[in-house]
């Protein structure tokens, strides 16, 4: 029976998942199934109960589920525990492993697809959400000099700096970055889904900086704005495809080819 594997998520008709994975399986030439599944917002456990009965391996997780995912692994890696959250959950006879590729996917596209390296830079993340729980620590451990972590509600980048305790974290609101800026700017607040302007001080793009907006596949008000301060720009297609790889490798031991499918997703 071929292995099946699924992203499960609330929306996840948007997702690009299945085609990502399916390309990685032709490429390596493994024989998977790889679909999409839309958990109801309070059956997560369910869905996946389901799906391993029906010879499911693993798993991607995405919004809202990924700290319920955290919550149903039975072993989680120190980088889903240190997030709190899990992208991929993976079924053994023992139980179920959640890790965490988001920030490994992240920091591979920087280093290998986009030539940044994050040691000694000085990084300014805004943003205190989901999404910026699982970059965090993988940023700190790639040896960034500074890492600011800047949100509109304040409480929250405090609350997630002590949290992580990092001795690089500093956390505070968009108004105290005036003045200051930075090598690597990562925009991981969800104003570029809604289309929503981001109001952040100009001053955060240091000459030769490289910013980076989490979201893929449109020019956000973040992008434009970096553009406009001659910063490089970054969107998160990258990111997507290398932690589907990271995924992709747990799963199946192989870690595919990843530049020839990010080049088709940018065509797309
Ligand atoms: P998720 O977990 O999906 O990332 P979230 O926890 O709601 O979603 O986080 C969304 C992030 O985007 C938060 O950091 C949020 O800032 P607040 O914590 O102050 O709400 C940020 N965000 C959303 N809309 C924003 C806006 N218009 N301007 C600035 N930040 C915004």
């Amino acid at each position: 029976m071929t292995d099946r594997y699924a992203v499960i998520g609330n929306p996840v008709a948007h997702s690009k998942s299945p085609w990502i994975h399916g390309e990685f399986a032709r490429a390596t030439r493994q024989d998977i199934e790889y679909v999409r599944i839309e958990a109801p917002l309070d059956g997560f456990e369910r869905t996946v109960e389901e799906f391993r009965r029906a010879n499911g391996k693993g798993a991607n997780v995405t919004l809202p589920f990924k700290e319920a995912a955290s919550r149903y692994s039975t072993e989680l890696s120190a980088g889903a525990r240190l997030a709190g959250a899990v992208n991929t959950l993976a079924f053994g006879p023992s139980g179920v492993r959640g890790e965490n590729t988001d920030g490994s996917g992240l920091l591979r596209d920087l280093a290998v697809n986009l030539g940044f390296a994050v040691r000694g830079q000085t990084v300014l993340v805004l943003g205190a959400g989901g999404a910026v729980r699982g970059i965090v620590g993988p940023l700190a451990e790639s040896g960034a000099g500074k890492i600011v972590l800047a949100n509109r509600t304040v409480s929250k980048a405090h609350e997630l700096v002590q949290r992580m305790a990092f001795p690089v974290l500093e956390a505070c609101g968009y108004e105290a970055l005036d003045g200051r800026s930075f090598d690597l700017i990562l925009n991981a607040t969800s104003t570029g889904l809604h289309g929503e302007a981001l109001v952040v001080p100009p001053s955060i793009f240091r000459k030769g900086a490289l910013a980076y907006e989490l979201v893929y596949g449109r020019v956000t008000a973040f992008l434009e704005m970096a553009q406009a301060h001659g910063a490089a720009t970054a969107d998160g297609i990258g990111m997507l495809v290398e932690q589907a790889a990271d995924s992709f490798r747990l799963w199946r031991g192989v870690r595919p080819e990843t530049a020839s499918v990010i080049a088709a997703l940018r065509k797309a």
